[in-house]
């Protein structure tokens, strides 16, 4: 199937007073209608940044330095590269909520404190469904009933500070939803819920993906949730994608150390073993202060004198240890021909 959404050597840039940092630095992968492809990766990697930049909305003064995000409309019209389009311009604004949807990481960067939910959800959905007042705040209501908000019609009322933020998460993934995206970028959906609530979300996005087709880009650090909901994963480290595969690949066989370290850091309910939780030495680098080559080098049990060098994004079907998986990519030296071992 044609991709949705294909982001080819992404490059985001901050000017700082140590210089330009890449904070997404050469990220290419695509998203297919109806599937969901999970972003993981430690704070700061670069994960809100490269969904920021598909809908353009790169915080000033970072910028698009390079790359193409090509998007296939509703309706079978030619791709555009939204990385050509004004962000302020009506192009982008006719795609932002109505053909890609965002989930933000914080609430209230996306709702309106002097608007009540309902209002707002309702506004979004006659601007962008040529829906009546009476029918888009029936849709506002069912949504936020979706969402598991208790008592929808009298909560459409109330403002978002009188929500709690769990409810105004809900709140925010209705907005979201209600306007049937093609594609959503989920940032961290369910990171403020409370595990019951999470399912529901959880179940919700799922359940709304088969009924529309709908894509996801689901970002979050939680395994777990990658485990119950990804088709593809991509892991990013220091603004580069380090590796990429399907689930079963990434959690049974993964190759790049960080991958491997970002698993075995995670608890698993009945592990017999005694053996503790690992966590990855060190910390992320700040992006000024990048190591040359690897930028997982210093951290890395297995670094070698090549390491030095930026390795590229490879198939690994050749590596001894790898899954004879061709989709399953690594950018390491430990798979390379002539330096693995
Ligand atoms: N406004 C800004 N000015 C300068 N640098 C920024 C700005 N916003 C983000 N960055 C840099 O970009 C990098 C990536 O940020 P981003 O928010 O995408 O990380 P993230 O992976 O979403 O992290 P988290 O898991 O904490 O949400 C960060 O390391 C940060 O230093
Ligand atoms: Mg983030």
């Amino acid at each position: 199937m044609e991709p949705l959404l294909e982001i080819r050597g992404l490059t985001t840039v901050f000017p700082t007073d140590d210089g330009t940092v890449c904070a997404v630095n050469d990220v290419t992968f695509s998203i297919t209608p109806g599937k969901t492809l999970g972003l993981v990766g430690e704070s700061g990697c670069g994960k809100s940044l490269t969904a920021l930049s598909i809908l353009r909305l790169v915080p000033a003064p970072g910028r698009i330095a390079a790359g193409s995000i090509w998007y296939r409309p509703k309706g079978g019209n030619a791709p555009i590269d939204l990385v050509r389009l004004c962000p302020h311009g009506d192009a982008i604004r006719e795609i932002r909520g109505n053909e890609i949807a965002m989930i933000f990481q914080e609430p209230m960067t996306s709702l309106n404190p002097v608007y009540t939910i309902g209002n707002q959800i309702a506004e979004s959905v006659a601007l962008h469904q040529a829906a009546d007042r009476k029918e888009a705040r029936a849709r506002a209501v069912e949504m936020l009933a979706r969402v598991g908000i208790p008592n929808p019609r009298q909560r459409a009322k109330e403002y978002p500070h009188q929500l709690s933020g769990g409810m105004r998460q809900r709140a925010m993934i209705a907005m979201a939803l209600c306007c049937r995206p093609a594609l959503l970028l989920a940032d961290e959906p369910t990171t403020a819920l409370d595990v019951t609530i999470q399912a529901q979300v959880l179940e919700l996005m799922k359940s709304l993906q088969q009924e529309f087709g709908m894509a996801i880009l689901l970002i979050t650090h939680d395994m777990g949730v990658i485990a119950e909901m990804a088709d593809e994963v991509v892991v990013m480290y220091a603004g580069r994608v380090v590796e990429q595969g399907e689930p079963e690949a990434i959690f049974y066989k993964p190759l790049h150390p960080y991958t491997q370290g970002l698993l075995a850091s995670v608890p698993v309910l009945g592990r017999r073993s005694k053996a503790r939780l690992v966590a990855i030495p060190g910390t992320v680098p700040r992006l000024q202060r990048l190591p040359q080559g690897c930028a997982f080098r210093p951290r890395c049990s297995r670094r070698m004198p090549v390491c030095v060098e930026m390795p590229e994004l490879e198939g690994a079907s050749g590596a001894a240890d790898a899954s004879p998986n061709a989709d399953h990519k690594v950018r390491c030296w430990l798979y390379d021909h002539q330096h693995g071992r």
